[in-house]
């Protein structure tokens, strides 16, 4: 039997409530556990329900705040690494399952998915599902590219959601995590690289499953709503270079169904606003800094100080763009922090402009192959 976890902040209790009825009423799942960052509204309000839930439906359903134990900024990998110490501890659960609060689609389908995987002897289920072309910006620009560049031969770029909160970990997948000090360390959203960068360097087998439903869930504004999250995803990839990671994991990915013209028309954030952040506020210190970009971004880039300008920023200059960044950010320069955010903005505009404006298909193709593409160039060099 298993037990399933949301961890949450400041969510829609309804939403909440309601997903957690959804996983009770699952006859696999035996215990629901609600991880919250702090005693909020949202946290309130399930407490004062979860007792009712339990006995009508003779499972546990338990409510608790996470515990501080990382070292970067208290979030979501606190949440997360709460839940596996106090499931680990407390309980016999052989299975594990974790899925975001705030999924307006959730089902029980998307718990018996990964059950079905996980019968079949896998050890780790991921979730994937569609997502407009401009919208996983993070995914593709920093994470994909990051694990294609520093780790080309190993199954980690393949990953189709690496940041993905939606999964199924086995007993002996969480205990490895848990034995994990990098793991443990990363209290903030850069978590799920870490969880997932663990899993293919522990050599567990993983399957993804392909949810058509696809995620309903709060979108975005600028791109600047997800520079939190951006900083957060880099520090803890670039912080993994010259691990060793092994080249063979058993890794099945489900074929992926049609995608809706929903999603297909969805555009991921809001153009105009972020278009605008690329020209606002350079510093000197900033501007200094771009001294060490290749030319093309240095000049590609400088008149953006007053009109914006995003075309250099392709596919092959996004590949000189991350090396230097991996060698040369520092995380406690916020201005590093200022250029990594307007460099990439810039990148996203710039597909955005040329690439997603072709349609969804290409689009997603194209972003396929830039993959394929750092990491043939990244094992070349190695
Ligand atoms: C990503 O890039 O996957 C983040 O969730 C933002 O969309």
């Amino acid at each position: 039997m298993s037990a399933v976890v949301f961890p949450f902040k400041r969510e829609d209790p309804e939403v909440l409530l309601k997903n957690v009825r959804t996983a009770v009423a699952h006859p696999r799942v035996r215990r629901v556990v609600c991880v919250g960052a702090e005693e909020d509204e949202c946290f309130a309000a399930v407490a004062r329900a979860a007792p009712n839930i339990a006995r009508s439906s003779g499972k546990e359903v338990e409510i608790c705040v996470q515990e501080r134990i990382g070292t970067k900024r208290p979030g979501k990998g606190d949440g997360m690494n709460s839940a596996l110490r106090y499931l680990v501890a407390n309980t016999d659960h052989e299975r594990i399952h974790f899925y975001d609060a705030d999924i307006l689609s959730f089902s029980e389908e998307w718990i018996t998915k990964a059950e079905e995987a996980a019968d079949s002897g896998y050890q780790v289920v991921r979730h994937y599902f569609p997502r407009a072309s401009t919208d996983a910006m993070i995914t593709w620009f920093i994470t994909r590219a990051g694990f294609a560049i520093l780790f080309p031969r190993s199954e980690l770029p393949r990953i189709e959601q690496p940041l993905g909160g939606e999964l199924l970990l086995t007993r002996a997948v969480a205990e490895a995590l848990l034995a994990d000090p990098r793991v443990q360390a990363q209290s903030d959203w850069g978590i799920d690289t870490l969880y997932t960068f663990a899993m293919v360097a522990g050599g567990f087998s993983i399957y993804e499953t392909y949810m058509g439903v696809g995620k309903v869930h709060k979108l975005y504004g600028s791109l600047a709503d997800l520079r939190t999250m951006l900083v957060e995803c880099f520090e803890a990839l670039s912080a993994l270079a010259g691990a060793s990671v092994p080249g063979t994991t058993l890794h099945h990915v489900e074929y992926q169904g049609p995608v809706s013209e929903a999603v297909k028309a969805k555009v991921g954030y809001d153009i105009d606003g972020t278009l605008a952040l690329l020209a606002d506020g350079w510093t000197e210190r900033e501007a200094e800094l771009l001294d060490h970009f290749p030319l093309a971004v240095r000049e590609g880039l400088n008149p953006s100080r007053r009109v914006p300008r995003v075309t250099c920023m392709d596919d092959d200059a996004w590949y000189d763009t991350y090396h230097v960044l991996l060698r040369e950010y520092h995380s406690e320069d916020p201005a590093w922090r200022d250029l990594l955010f307007r460099l990439w903005a810039a990148r996203v505009l710039a597909y955005t402009f040329t690439v997603a404006v072709r349609g969804y298909d290409l689009a997603m193709y194209r972003l396929h192959q830039m993959v394929d593409c750092y990491c043939r160039r990244a094992a070349g060099r190695s």
